[in-house]
C-alpha cells in the first residue's frame, strides 16, 4: 500500500528540485526550500543578493518567484492540487511562499508542456534569426503572465531605436562603476563546485546588436563567437504591473517563468533582459514606451534561433544545500 504522506513528501522535494532550473540574476540561485510534511516553504537567500546590481533585492524577488513557478508546474504536471500562502515578503523573514498540498486530479497537457520545457529552457544570448514571432505564439505569452497578474507590453517596431538607447545607456552607466564591474567579475568567474554564476561559455562576444545584450564577457574571458546583426525577427516583451510592493515582484517572476517557458515549449528561443531596468534613467524610458500606466518588472527577447545546437547551459547549485527535506518534530 502506498503511504500518501512520503508519496506527498516525494512530491514536493521534486518540484523543489525542478525550481532549481529556474533562471536567476547572474544566476545566484538565491533561494532555499524546506519540505515538510505536505508543505513545501520557499525562502529567500539574502546572503545571494547582488549588492550593487540589484540593492533593492527586486532581482532576488523575482528569481525566487521564477523558481516558486517551476515549482508549481511540477506538482500541476504531478496531478497535485495545491493552495499557496504568500506573506508580503520580509513580513515572516525570508519567507516567501508555503505550497501545501490538498489533493489530486489529472494533469492538463499545458503542465506537462510547461514541466518538458524546463530542462531545455536556456538563456539564450545569441543573435536570434529573421522570422519574426507569430502573432498566435505572442497571444499565447500575452495569457501565460496574464495568468499571473502580469502585463505584456511588445515593444513597436517605431519603440526600437528608444529601446535600443536605453538598454545601451544602463549598460554604459553600469560598466562605469567600479562596483559593479567587481561584482560581475566575481559572479562570471565562479569556481565549477559552487554550482552557480554565469560561465564563460554561456556569454556571447561583444559584436554590434540590434539591442546590446548585457556584457558577461569581461577579460580574460571572450564568449562565444557571434554575428554582428541579427535579431531581426526577435520580439521583446516588457512585463508590467501596476504594483511596485514585494509581493509583485514575486508574481513577476512566475509571470516571467511562465512566459519563457511556455516560449520554449513553442520552440522559440528566449533570454531575459534587466540590465535596462537597473539604472533610473534608462528604467524610465522603458516606462514610457508603455501604452498604460505601469511598472517594469523585465523584459523577454524571444526569436527564432538560427544558432547551430543548443546555448551552454549554466550550473545549478547541488539540491543537497538547497533543500532541507527533514520533516520538523
Ligand atoms: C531577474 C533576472 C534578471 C536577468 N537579467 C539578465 C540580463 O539582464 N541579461 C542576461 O543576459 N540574462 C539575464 N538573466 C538570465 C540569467 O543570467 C540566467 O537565468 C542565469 O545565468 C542562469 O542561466 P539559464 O537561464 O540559462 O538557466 C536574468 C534572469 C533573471 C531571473
Amino acid at each position: 500500500m502506498t503511504d500518501v504522506s512520503s508519496t506527498t513528501t516525494a512530491a514536493l522535494a521534486q518540484a523543489a528540485r525542478m525550481g532549481g532550473y529556474a533562471p536567476s540574476i547572474h544566476n545566484t540561485q538565491p533561494w532555499r526550500w524546506r519540505v515538510s510534511g505536505a508543505d513545501l516553504e520557499l525562502y529567500a537567500v539574502p546572503d545571494r543578493q547582488l549588492a550593487v546590481t540589484d540593492p533593492s533585492g527586486r532581482m532576488l524577488t523575482i528569481s525566487c518567484g521564477a523558481a516558486l513557478h517551476h515549482a508549481r508546474v511540477s506538482l500541476a504536471a504531478g496531478g497535485w492540487v495545491t493552495e499557496e500562502e504568500r506573506p508580503e515578503p520580509g513580513a515572516l523573514g525570508d519567507l516567501l511562499a508555503r505550497i501545501c498540498i490538498v489533493g489530486r486530479r489529472e494533469p492538463r497537457l499545458a503542465a506537462l508542456e510547461l514541466r518538458d520545457a524546463m530542462g531545455r529552457r536556456r538563456t539564450d544570448r545569441r543573435p536570434f534569426g529573421d522570422e519574426p514571432v507569430s502573432p498566435a505564439d505572442l497571444r499565447t505569452l500575452e495569457l501565460a503572465a496574464a495568468a499571473e497578474g502580469v502585463r505584456v507590453h511588445r515593444v513597436r517596431y517605431d519603440q526600437m531605436p528608444m529601446l535600443a538607447v536605453a538598454v545601451a545607456a544602463a549598460g554604459a552607466t553600469e560598466l562605469a562603476d567600479p562596483d559593479y564591474v567587481n561584482e560581475l567579475i566575481r559572479w562570471t568567474n565562479r569556481p565549477a563546485w559552487s554550482g552557480d554564476g554565469v560561465p564563460a561559455g554561456t556569454a556571447v562576444r561583444r559584436v554590434p546588436r540590434r539591442v546590446p545584450v548585457r556584457e558577461f564577457a569581461l577579460a580574460p574571458n571572450e564568449g562565444a563567437p557571434v554575428e554582428p546583426g541579427g535579431d531581426r525577427g526577435a520580439a521583446y516583451l516588457v512585463l508590467h504591473g501596476e504594483g511596485g510592493e514585494g509581493r509583485h515582484w514575486l508574481r513577476a517572476g512566475e509571470a516571467l517563468s511562465a512566459v519563457l517557458l511556455s516560449a520554449v515549449s513553442r520552440g522559440l528561443a528566449v533570454a531575459p533582459i534587466t540590465d535596462v531596468l537597473e539604472v533610473a534613467h534608462p528604467r524610465d524610458l522603458i516606462i514610457g514606451l508603455l501604452d498604460q500606466p505601469g511598472v517594469p518588472y523585465v523584459i523577454v527577447r524571444c526569436g527564432h534561433s538560427t544558432e547551430p545546437g543548443a546555448p551552454a547551459e549554466a550550473p545549478r547549485r547541488p539540491s543537497t544545500e538547497v533543500i532541507d527535506d527533514h520533516p520538523r518534530w
